[in-house]
C-alpha cells in the first residue's frame, strides 16, 4: 500500500478501531462530556491521575482518540509524533512556541506571507511577555533563496522559525527542506503551520520540521463547525517531554464535542481534498483566462522555482485553494462577492463546500494597506477555498459572477 493510500484509509476508517467489548460497542465513538471521572477508591484515583482522562484540561477519551488519528497521519517514521488538541489553531501556535523559547532563546522568526493572526500573536501577546519577533518577507511572486533568506536573520538568540508551506492567501511553495536545513544549522526548531497543505498533501515531518500544527477548524474538520488546533512533536525532539505538562498547565485543551466532530470530518477529509484540489485546479485554469482576472494564485503557477517546488514537495496535489486579483480593486471584488449566487463570502476555510473570502478585510486586516501591499495582498484579491460541488457548477457560478463566459 501506498503512503497516500495508508493515510487515505486510516483517515476513513479514524476512530473506529478500538472495539474491546466482544458482545458489541458503537461502530463510532461514543462522545464523553464529563469534566471529571469519580473513582471507587485512592488507589484507583491515583491510576487515573497518571493518566489523561480524570479532568477534562488532562484530556478525554475523544479528545485522545482524535490525537491518536492525527499523530497517525503526520506519521513519517517508526515512532508517530507526540500529539496535543489545543483549543483553536492559535491555541496550537501559542503552545508550540512556547515549547521551544528557552531562557537564551526567546526570538522567533515567522515567514510571511502566512496567516495574519500568527505573526501578531508573537509581536503582541507573546511579545509582552519578552518574546522578539523577526519576520522574512519572501519576495513576491515567491522567487529566490528562501534558505539564504531566513539564514540571515537567524542566530544563536533564535528558538524557532514558523513557516507555511503553502503561503496563506499567496499561495506560493515554500522551500521547507531548505529552511529546515538552515533552522538546525543555528540549533533553533522548525515549526511548520500545515492547516492549508493538511497531512494528505504534505508531509512536514519527513522534510525537517520538528513541531507541526493544524488549525482543525480548516480541512480537517470541514464542515465550519468545529475551533479547534492541534501541535505535533517529533519523538526525538526534547521539547516533546513537555509538550503535555504544558498542555496541562496552559489550560488550552480542545473541548470533547470539538474533538467528535472533528474525527467525524476526519473520516471525509482525504476525499474532500482530493475533489476540492481537483476543483481548485480547473477553476484557477480557466479563471486565469477570464476576462476582469488580472492574475490568480495557486501553487506553482508562478513557474519557475515555485513550480519546481510545488512539483517536488506537493506530488499528490496542490491543494484546495487560490486567489484572484481583480481589476478595479475593493470595488471589483465587492461587486464579483455580491454576484457568486450560492457561493458564501466567510473569513475562513476548509469547508465542504467553496467559500470566498476577502484578506484585506479579514485575514490580513490587523496589517496596514502599505505592509498589505508589500507582501501582494491587495483590495482586489479574494481567495477561494474549493470545496466538492460538481466543478461544471462552480465553473457557471464563477463565469456568471465575472459577469461572463469562461
Ligand atoms: C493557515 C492558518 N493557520 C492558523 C489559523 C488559525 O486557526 P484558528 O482560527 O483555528 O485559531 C488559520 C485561521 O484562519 C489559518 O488560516
Amino acid at each position: 500500500m501506498t503512503d497516500r493510500a495508508r493515510r487515505a484509509t486510516r483517515a476513513a476508517r479514524a476512530g473506529l478501531g478500538r472495539l474491546q467489548d466482544v458482545s458489541g460497542e458503537g461502530l463510532v465513538p461514543p462522545l464523553e462530556l464529563a469534566s471529571v471521572r469519580a473513582y471507587a477508591g485512592l488507589a484507583a484515583l491515583d491510576r487515573g491521575m497518571e493518566g489523561r482522562d480524570a479532568y477534562r484540561r488532562y484530556g478525554t477519551e475523544t479528545v485522545v482518540l482524535l490525537e491518536e488519528e492525527i499523530a497517525a497521519l503526520e506519521c513519517a517514521g517508526d515512532e508517530p509524533p507526540l500529539a496535543r488538541a489545543t483549543a483553536s489553531g492559535q491555541a496550537a501556535l501559542l503552545l508550540a512556541v512556547t515549547l521551544l523559547l528557552a531562557p537564551r532563546r526567546r526570538r522567533v522568526i515567522v515567514v510571511r506571507p502566512c496567516y495574519g493572526s500568527s505573526d501578531a500573536l508573537i509581536a503582541g501577546p507573546l511579545g509582552a511577555l519578552g518574546v522578539q519577533l523577526t519576520t522574512v518577507d519572501l519576495p513576491s511572486p515567491a522567487e529566490g533563496d528562501h534558505a539564504q533568506l531566513v539564514a540571515k536573520v537567524l542566530g544563536d538568540d533564535v528558538a524557532a522559525v514558523v513557516a507555511e508551506v503553502v503561503t496563506n492567501p499567496l499561495m506560493g511553495v515554500v522551500d521547507i527542506p531548505a529552511i529546515a536545513a538552515a533552522t538546525h544549522a543555528a540549533g533553533a526548531s522548525l515549526v511548520v503551520d500545515s492547516t492549508l497543505a493538511t497531512p494528505f498533501l504534505f508531509q512536514p515531518f519527513a522534510h525537517g520540521a520538528d513541531v507541526v500544527f493544524h488549525s482543525l477548524t480548516k480541512h480537517l474538520s470541514g464542515h465550519s463547525d468545529v475551533l479547534g488546533g492541534i501541535v505535533l512533536v517529533r519523538p526525538d525532539v526534547e521539547a516533546a517531554g513537555w509538550l503535555d505538562g504544558y498542555a496541562r498547565l496552559m489550560g488550552i485543551g480542545l473541548g470533547p464535542f470539538d474533538a467528535w466532530l472533528t474525527l467525524r470530518g476526519l473520516r471525509t477529509a482525504a476525499l474532500r481534498i482530493e475533489r476540492g484540489s481537483e476543483n481548485a485546479a480547473t477553476l484557477a485554469r480557466r479563471l486565469a483566462a477570464a476576462p476582469g482576472v488580472r492574475a490568480v494564485h495557486y501553487p506553482g503557477s508562478r513557474g519557475g522555482a515555485d513550480e519546481e517546488r510545488a512539483a517536488r514537495l506537493l506530488p499528490d496535489g496542490r491543494g484546495p485553494m487560490f486567489s484572484l486579483e481583480l481589476d478595479g480593486g475593493v470595488d471589483a471584488a465587492s461587486a464579483f462577492v455580491q454576484r457568486l449566487d450560492g457561493v458564501r463570502l466567510a473569513p475562513s476555510l476548509g469547508d465542504v463546500a467553496t467559500t470566498v473570502s476577502h484578506p484585506a478585510l479579514s485575514s490580513h486586516r490587523s496589517l496596514s494597506r502599505e505592509q498589505r501591499a508589500a507582501l501582494g495582498i491587495t483590495d482586489g484579491l479574494v481567495r477561494v477555498s474549493t470545496g466538492i460541488e460538481p466543478i461544471d457548477s462552480l465553473c457557471a457560478e464563477f463565469a456568471a459572477a465575472l459577469g461572463g463566459t469562461m
